[in-house]
């Protein structure tokens, strides 16, 4: 069976950035991370791996655990907060609030809901999505039709995540990979501040469903022997990841270069004008080989999974409000965001770099 060949049509603005497809601006990007590190050295204290094999293997060296107290809601509203204050929008004028979350404390009412309350918005449109580790993405992509058929006029796409309730902490193939963090994006019609969206290609091969998902959690493992306090925070839904690695490896690299060659294709630019690829931090070893693929350095692409492991859909808003608030974005470069995930899904999306403010909320990062 060949996964995962993209198949729809890549959707692009009009190159004027006017006329009846224009491009919402991608206003603000926001972030947030639980204080609680913790480093492979740490994992090896109760599992039966090493800082050596995690660092090797998967290019992660620490990532952040949510504490008893802190909930997916708290997470998805400080990065929801940072955003909208970057950009000097009230709550007030958010009328849809799109969330993602693999990691769902349950399955309604939706998080987006409970983030509408929180947040004080008023009562437009607020719904969950589930595209995996491409829900960001997918977001975005809803957020420009909504914005550009008139149906809204501010969209937040809120992608927050708590892995460390979902993964098996028994389990040392999936439980070193994950952290948790939250992500959002601000997104405004096209004559607001910010980057223009250029161009979106999303995609799903169902087919390949069993690679990567949830079992119900065996009685045996609901307590790690040893296992320090966040192994045994109540489990999300009482269900765990479950990963073939080797499948998700190979999907991964090769819809990973696909995108970024269809995207821009359709812009009709060559690959190497992309000038930074943000892509899902699900590992490093994935990152390099669709890098070497493309003959795109490195260095081109924007990783910050040593410091904060894979935090799924909120890995792509969490690197690239890294990065961009350390310079690494221009006025007028071509930033390429990529999501892969469960589904299996994917989806990519061009941006044309502006004036995007940037708000990382530092309350809880020591
Ligand atoms: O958002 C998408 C998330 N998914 C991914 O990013 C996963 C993509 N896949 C991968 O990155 C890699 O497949 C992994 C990093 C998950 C695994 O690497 P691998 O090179 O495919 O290893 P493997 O599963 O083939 O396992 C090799 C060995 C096995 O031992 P034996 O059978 O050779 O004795 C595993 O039991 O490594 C062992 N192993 C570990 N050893 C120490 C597996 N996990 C660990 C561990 N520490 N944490």
């Amino acid at each position: 069976m060949n996964l995962a060949e993209p198949m729809g049509p890549v959707w692009r603005a009009d190159a004027s950035g006017s006329g009846t497809n224009p491009g919402c601006r991608v206003m603000a990007v926001g972030s947030a991370l639980p204080a609680k590190r913790v480093t492979n050295s740490d994992l090896e204290q109760f599992l039966d791996t090493s800082d050596d094999w995690i660092a090797s293997r998967t290019g992660i060296r620490e990532r952040r655990v949510a504490d008893p107290g802190e909930t997916l809601l708290s997470l998805a509203a400080r990065a929801a907060t940072a955003a909208l204050s970057a950009a000097g929008v009230e709550a007030s004028e958010v009328d849809t609030i799109i969330c993602s979350s693999s990691s769902p404390d349950d399955t309604f009412p939706s998080l987006a809901c409970r983030l509408q309350a929180e947040l004080g918005c008023p009562h437009g449109t607020a719904f969950d999505l589930q595209a995996a580790c491409s829900g960001a993405i997918y977001g975005l992509a809803l957020a420009q039709s909504l914005i550009q058929t008139g149906m809204s006029r501010h969209v937040l796409v809120v992608a927050a995540e708590i892995f460390s309730r979902l993964v098996d902490w028994s389990d040392r193939s999936t439980a070193v990979l994950f952290g948790d963090g939250a992500g959002a994006f601000l997104v405004g019609g096209p004559d607001s501040p910010g980057s223009q969206i250029v161009a979106v290609d999303l995609g799903a091969d169902g087919r390949g469903a069993g690679a990567l998902g949830t079992l119900e959690l065996p009685i045996e493992h609901r307590v790690t022997p040893g296992g320090p306090e966040y192994t045994a925070s109540p489990r999300s839904l009482g269900r765990v990841v479950t990963m073939n690695g080797r499948e998700v490896f190979r999907f991964s690299t090769k819809i990973l270069e696909q995108v970024v060659l269809r995207l821009a294709d359709a812009v009709g630019v060559e690959p190497g004008q992309i000038s930074t690829v943000v892509s899902h931090q699900a590992n490093s070893r994935i990152l390099e080989t669709a890098a070497g693929r493309l003959k795109f350095p490195f260095e081109r692409f924007m990783t910050n999974l040593d410091m904060i492991g894979n935090t799924s859909s909120a890995s792509i808003p969490l690197a690239l409000a890294e990065g961009a608030a350390a310079g690494d974005c221009v006025e007028g470069d071509l930033i390429c965001l990529v999501a892969f995930g469960a589904g299996l899904t994917w989806g990519g999306l061009l941006l044309s770099w502006g004036s995007t403010a940037i708000g990382i909320d530092q309350g809880a990062v020591p």
